[in-house]
């Protein structure tokens, strides 16, 4: 474990945790007491400081305003059952924001600054840990470029920030999705393994298209052919077919989710046959019109596991077996929550 930066530690006048209703955490929209700051200039991440959670103040031109230099990520932190706080995997959100970074020509962060920072503040506002079922504190790290420019070049300056979010499920229910096959998220080339913000912007508009037609998000389809499956909103995607767990690869295209490798490492230590390769919408089809499909699902920090009740493809909605005979993403889901609270070993070294 390296922690070894100098982190000046400032604290809230009064602090806004009695604000909170434990019993009715809403997903995204409560933040907690501080916020861990860092800035680079010259060069040098420098500066590096816990204060109050507050408002930033920006010049209208600062360039992340304009051009959107940023990258991000998300993770969560757990209360287990002896009231440590915890965190799931974040060594590798931390080597994820640096992949992100380097594509979006940011500069990457030390380890010591990243696991430093994000353990002081969840130290200190480790009361802030929710410990219902279903719920836990969302910590977001992300980087934006800072320059005040209205030229395009990669910033001189940055600031890295993480704060902490209370929160509870991001999908309250079993979610209906529609494969896209006009719009694109991705292309080869591209970005969409990074975790950036144009990413999700970009996905707005296809995905309230399929919104107004009654979905709650899409399945993304590559971008040349719109042949193969990718992601689902903000998730990568499996499936059950035949007992076996199938799932498009992670490439250029596609986000290299930390809850998806849990769910696959965890599914071939139980010996499920897992296949990573190209997910061809036509098999998918077939599968569905055959009844072959006995489970779809999608993973990611902020749901999870978010179960899929139903496909939408050309018109026609194809509907999945329910949710309570899905024994592949219940076990996995259960697996982590209790790998999250200590109930179960650790095995693969996840819990820092
Ligand atoms: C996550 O799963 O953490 C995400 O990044 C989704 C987020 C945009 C809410």
């Amino acid at each position: 474990m390296i922690e070894t930066i100098d982190i000046k530690i400032g604290q809230t006048a009064k602090s806004r945790i009695n604000e909170l209703d434990f019993d009715n955490i809403p997903f995204g929209r409560v933040f907690s007491d501080h916020m861990f700051v860092a800035e680079f200039d010259n060069g040098v991440w420098k500066n590096f400081e816990i204060r109050p959670y507050e408002f930033l103040s920006l010049s209208p031109a600062n360039t992340i305003l304009h051009y959107g230099q940023s990258v991000f990520e998300g993770m969560k932190a757990y209360k287990n059952l002896n009231g440590e706080a915890i965190l799931f995997r974040p060594l590798d959100n931390f080597i994820r924001l640096n992949k992100s970074a380097r594509r979006m020509c940011i500069p990457e962060l030390p380890e010591e600054l990243f696991m430093g920072g994000l353990t002081e503040l969840i130290r200190k506002d480790s009361q802030w840990i929710p410990d219902r079922p279903g719920t836990s504190l969302y910590v977001r790290p992300f980087i934006f470029a800072s320059d005040d420019y209205i030229g395009i070049k990669p910033s001189d300056t940055y600031k890295f920030i993480i704060f902490t979010c209370p929160v509870g499920a991001y999908y309250s229910q079993p979610v209906r999705v529609k494969i896209e096959t006009e719009f694109s998220r991705a292309f080869e080339g591209g970005v969409g393994y990074a975790k950036t913000g144009g990413n999700y912007a970009a996905s707005l508009y296809p995905a309230k298209l399929a919104q107004e037609k009654g979905y709650d998000q899409l399945i993304w389809t590559d971008g040349k052919t719109h042949q193969y499956i990718e992601e689902s909103g903000t998730m990568n995607l499996m499936f059950v077919i035949d007992g076996k767990i199938i799932t498009a690869p992670t490439d250029d295209t596609i986000l290299k989710g930390v809850t998806r490798d849990s769910a696959l490492t965890l599914a071939r230590d139980w010996g499920i046959e897992v296949e990573e390769r190209k997910v061809a919408v036509a098999e998918i089809l077939e599968a569905l019109k055959a009844g072959k499909v006995q489970e779809a699902f999608g993973t990611g920090t902020a749901a999870t596991i978010a179960h899929i009740a139903e496909i939408g493809y050309d018109g026609v909605d194809y509907q999945l077996p329910p949710v309570e005979g899905r024994t592949v993403s219940n076990k996995i889901l259960a697996a982590l929550n209790d790998i999250k609270l200590g109930k179960a070993e650790d095995k693969f070294n996840w819990i820092h």
